[in-house]
């Protein structure tokens, strides 16, 4: 086969993978060079814009390293990465919705008992959090797993600030007592922007969209028997929730971050600063 043209070749480049013997091979193939192909039809590049997205792509893989993956960030502010997450994650129910995981998750977090203050030397109103884990049927999951990790009162993860900060910090492990509950300390995060200094943020400012994320804390929550669950709670007088920069905000995950004056917190410790609260319940979905 020869002489192809605009309206040939997407069958002819399908039609060659015909025989691969891995039908999802086939079927991601397919739809990868039709939509593919009809991005180029649709848009019609240039030789110079076409030399530019290689380029950009090639810049997007030379910026990653062990500490920066600028595709997850590409596909984060594409709204791709929201989009695998919903169609993996089915909403329905009590069960408390997912939402991205973000570049500064770190494995294997410092394990805190309950009560203990994470903040370490991160700038901030402190702030304690609450809140249970519960399977969908209402039972508590004591023993679940709970990783939490945010920004600061600057913005910055502690992942970005290592030497600043001499080590972690706003990031640890709890594990729920056995009504599912869990309660520490730490500092209110706020919101900050995604990274700017690459090709994403050169992207952002050619759509004229701005960078910023709605303060929130992550959580990634593990009980047996139970499906992973990857979250946040968000601020809600935070001003970016209608538009942030990686599309993950719903509304079940947006909580009030209330300030107390000095006086005695809810673990009955005495605070001569004041405090924000933070409270959340997730309910986690069976595994199949
Ligand atoms: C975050 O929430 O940490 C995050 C998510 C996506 C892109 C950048 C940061
Ligand atoms: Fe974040």
């Amino acid at each position: 086969m020869r002489n192809f043209n605009e309206k040939t070749i997407t069958d002819a480049v399908i039609q060659r993978f015909s025989t691969s013997t891995d039908p999802r091979v086939k079927e991601i193939c397919t739809s990868l060079v039709k939509h593919l192909h009809d991005f180029v039809r649709d848009v019609r590049p240039s030789y110079e814009e076409w030399e530019y997205a290689i380029d950009f792509l090639t810049r997007t893989g030379k910026i990653c390293d062990g500490a920066r993956q600028e595709f997850v960030l590409l596909s984060d502010t594409l709204g791709v990465s929201m989009l695998v997450d919903a169609v993996n994650n089915p909403v329905g129910g009590n069960i408390t919705q997912s939402t991205v995981l973000g570049p500064f998750y770190v494995n294997d977090p410092e394990v805190f008992p309950l009560g203990a203050d994470i903040a370490g030397s991160m700038r901030g109103t402190p702030a304690y959090v609450s809140g249970s884990v519960s399977s969908e049927d209402g039972s508590p999951l004591g023993g679940a797993i709970v990783d939490v990790w945010h920004s600061d009162d600057d913005g910055f993860y502690d992942v970005q600030q290592l030497e600043k900060l001499g080590g972690h910090a706003g990031r640890g492990r709890f594990i729920a007592d056995d009504k599912g509950r869990f309660h520490f300390w730490t500092v209110k995060p706020t919101f900050y922007p995604v990274p700017t200094d690459g090709p994403v943020g050169e992207m952002l400012k050619a759509q004229g969209r701005h960078p910023w994320r709605p303060a929130h804390l992550h959580f990634m929550i593990h009980a047996p028997g139970h499906r992973k669950l990857v979250t946040h709670v968000f601020d809600r007088a935070d001003k970016y929730l209608d538009s942030d920069a990686v599309f993950g905000v719903k509304d079940e995950l947006v909580r009030d971050y209330p300030e107390h004056p000095p006086g005695v917190a809810p673990d009955g410790s005495k605070r001569d600063a004041p405090y924000a609260t933070i409270e959340y319940d997730f309910v986690m979905a069976k595994s199949a």
